[in-house]
C-alpha cells in the first residue's frame, strides 16, 4: 500500500522549474512579512536536483529577457531573492555592471536559480514525480482535499499526499516532426547536450539541425565550432533565419499590464496579439546569433571549404535508419520536391507544445470547464474554472496562452504571476479558516514525515 502523509498541505506545486520556484519565494515572503500564518506548501520535482533546460546550457548562450525580469523583482523590487542580490552575494555586482549588458549568460542565470532554490529547499522534494491527482476516495468534492500519487524511488508502492490546492507547472512538451522518432542518433534539442556528450565526436562527420528558431541556431553554431572536421547542415523551413523582435514597443506585450489587456480583451484583441507579435518568440532568433552564423558561412566561402550548409525552404518529413546512417526525408521548396540527406546525427530543434495537465488530472477532468474550442477556461488568478462543487483549487503556471497571452510559457511575468497565485491561495485559505472546520472522515494511517 502507498505511504500516506497525514498532513494536508494548503498547496502542493507540481514541477519545480523557475515558475514554481518563484511561487515558493512569494509564499515565503508572504509569511515572513508577518501578515498571516504560514501557508503550508510543498513542491515536487521529478529531476534529482534543480535544473533549468540543462541540455541547452550551451557556452555563450544568453538570456532572452533582462536580468531584472528575475524571480521576484517585478513583484517585490526590495526582495532578497533578486538577481542583483545574487550578484552581490557572489561578489560580482561591480563586474556585472561594468559589462553594461542586460542579458546574462544562461549559465549565470542558472547559477542564480540554483542559489535561490537552495534558500527554499526545505519546501522541495527532488526525485519525486507526480503521477496522478484525484479526489480522496470516498470524499465528496466539497471536502476540498486532493490526493497526489508520487513515485520517488524510495517507496516501491509509491507515496500519497493530500492538499487543498495544486499548482501545476510541468513545463513545455518537446515536439518532433511528424513521422520522426527519437533514437540514439535522432535527438530533440531538449536532450541535446546529454546526447552529444555521450557520442564520440569523431563519429560525427555530417550532422543536421532542423528548425529556424533560437534552439536550432544555437545548436548549429555550437556544432560548427565544436566539430571542426564535420559538415553541418541546417534544415530551415524559411528562406533564412528571422530576427526575434525585442524592440521596446513590441516588448510591451510581455509587461504585466498586457496580461489584463489579453485576458479581458475581445477575441479580435487576442488574435491581434498573435498576428502582430508572434515574432517576439516563436521561430525567431536573436540578432547576434544570426550574425555569428552568417559570419561563419561567409568565412567558409572565403576559405573555399563550405562546411556550413543551409537547406532553406525545407521541411523534414521523416527519418529512417540505413546501416549506421540516419536517412532524413526532406520536402524542398514551393513544389515540395522530395530529397534525402544522410547524416550521423539529426538534431530536431523543432520546438515545443504548451504544458498539458490533462494526463495528470485524470478523472478530475470531469470537473474542469472547457471553452467552445476545447481549452480549459481559466480564472484571472490562473485557477482552472471547475464545477462549483469542487472546492479545491487547480492552478496552472503554463498552458494558459489562450487565456493570459504570450507570457504563459516564458519567464517575463513569473514574478507577478506567482504573486497573484500566492495572493489567491492566501485569500482562499483565510476564507476557509473563517468558515470554520469541515468534518473529515478518518483515514487509514501511513507514516508522518
Ligand atoms: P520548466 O520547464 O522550467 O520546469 C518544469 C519542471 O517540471 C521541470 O523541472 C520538470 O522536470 C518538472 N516536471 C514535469 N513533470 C513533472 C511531474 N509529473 N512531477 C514532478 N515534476 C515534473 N523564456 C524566457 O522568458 N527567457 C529565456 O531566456 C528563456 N530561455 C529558454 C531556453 C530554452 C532552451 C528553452 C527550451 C526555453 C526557454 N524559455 C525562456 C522558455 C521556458 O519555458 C521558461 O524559461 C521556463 O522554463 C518556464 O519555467 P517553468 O517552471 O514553467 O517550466
Ligand atoms: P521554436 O521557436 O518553436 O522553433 C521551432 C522551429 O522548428 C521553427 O522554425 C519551426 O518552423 C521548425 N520546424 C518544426 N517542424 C519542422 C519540420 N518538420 N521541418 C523543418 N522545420 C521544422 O522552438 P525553439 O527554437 O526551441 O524555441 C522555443 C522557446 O525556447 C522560445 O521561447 C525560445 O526563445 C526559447 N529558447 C531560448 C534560448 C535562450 O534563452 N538562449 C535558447 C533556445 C530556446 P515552423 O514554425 O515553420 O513550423
Amino acid at each position: 500500500m502507498s505511504q500516506r502523509e497525514h498532513h494536508i498541505y494548503d498547496v502542493v506545486g507540481i514541477g519545480f522549474g523557475p515558475s514554481n520556484l518563484s511561487l515558493a519565494i512569494a509564499l515565503r515572503e508572504h509569511w515572513t512579512s508577518g501578515q498571516d500564518g504560514e501557508v503550508s506548501a510543498l513542491f515536487l520535482e521529478r529531476q534529482s536536483s534543480f535544473g533549468w533546460h540543462r541540455n541547452m546550457l550551451l557556452p555563450s548562450a544568453t538570456m532572452q529577457i533582462s536580468f531584472l525580469k528575475d524571480l521576484v523583482t517585478f513583484r517585490n523590487p526590495t526582495s532578497s531573492y533578486s538577481f542583483v542580490a545574487f550578484l552581490h552575494a557572489s561578489g560580482r555586482l561591480p563586474q556585472f555592471v561594468n559589462n553594461q549588458d542586460f542579458f546574462p549568460t544562461r549559465e549565470e542565470f542558472h547559477q542564480y536559480l540554483e542559489w535561490a532554490q537552495a534558500r527554499v529547499a526545505d519546501r522541495v522534494r527532488y526525485g519525486a514525480e507526480v503521477t496522478s491527482i484525484r479526489l480522496v476516495p470516498g470524499a465528496t468534492p466539497e471536502e476540498d482535499r486532493l490526493r497526489l500519487e508520487i513515485e520517488d524511488g524510495e517507496h516501491p508502492a509509491g507515496r500519497v499526499i493530500e492538499t487543498r490546492n495544486v499548482v501545476v507547472s510541468t513545463g513545455l512538451v518537446p515536439s518532433m516532426p511528424e513521422g520522426t522518432e527519437r533514437d540514439e542518433r535522432v535527438w530533440h534539442s531538449s536532450e541535446f547536450l546529454d546526447r552529444y556528450r555521450r557520442t564520440d565526436p569523431s563519429a560525427l562527420r555530417r550532422v543536421a539541425v532542423v528548425g529556424a528558431g533560437q534552439s536550432a541556431a544555437e545548436i548549429t553554431r555550437f556544432l560548427y565550432d565544436e566539430l571542426p572536421h564535420a559538415e553541418v547542415y541546417s534544415v530551415i523551413p524559411s528562406y533564412g533565419y528571422s530576427v526575434a523582435d525585442d524592440t521596446p514597443f513590441a516588448n510591451q506585450i510581455f509587461d504585466p499590464a498586457a496580461v489584463d489587456d489579453y485576458y479581458f480583451g475581445t477575441d479580435e484583441t487576442r488574435e491581434a496579439f498573435w498576428r502582430y507579435h508572434r515574432n517576439t518568440n516563436y521561430s525567431v532568433v536573436d540578432d547576434e546569433v544570426i550574425r555569428d552564423l552568417y559570419r561563419r558561412a561567409y568565412d567558409d566561402e572565403v576559405r573555399g571549404t563550405k562546411r556550413l550548409q543551409f537547406l532553406n525552404l525545407t521541411r523534414v518529413t521523416g527519418v529512417k535508419r540505413v546501416g549506421a546512417e540516419t536517412r532524413v526525408s526532406l520536402q524542398v521548396g514551393p513544389d515540395a520536391e522530395v530529397r534525402e540527406l544522410d547524416c550521423d546525427a539529426l538534431v530536431c530543434a523543432t520546438g515545443y507544445k504548451g504544458m498539458e495537465p490533462t494526463g495528470l488530472l485524470g478523472a478530475l477532468e470531469g470537473y474542469c470547464v472547457r471553452d467552445a474550442a476545447g481549452r480549459y477556461r481559466i480564472e484571472r488568478d490562473y485557477r482552472v474554472v471547475t464545477d462549483p462543487e469542487l472546492r479545491c483549487g487547480i492552478y496552472l503556471q503554463g498552458g494558459t496562452e489562450h487565456s493570459h497571452g504570450l507570457t504563459s510559457s516564458l519567464l517575463s511575468n513569473i514574478a507577478v504571476r506567482s504573486g497573484e497565485i500566492a495572493d489567491s491561495i492566501v485569500a482562499r485559505r483565510a476564507g476557509r479558516i473563517a468558515a470554520g472546520p469541515v468534518a473529515v472522515p478518518a483515514e487509514v494511517g501511513g507514516d508522518l514525515l
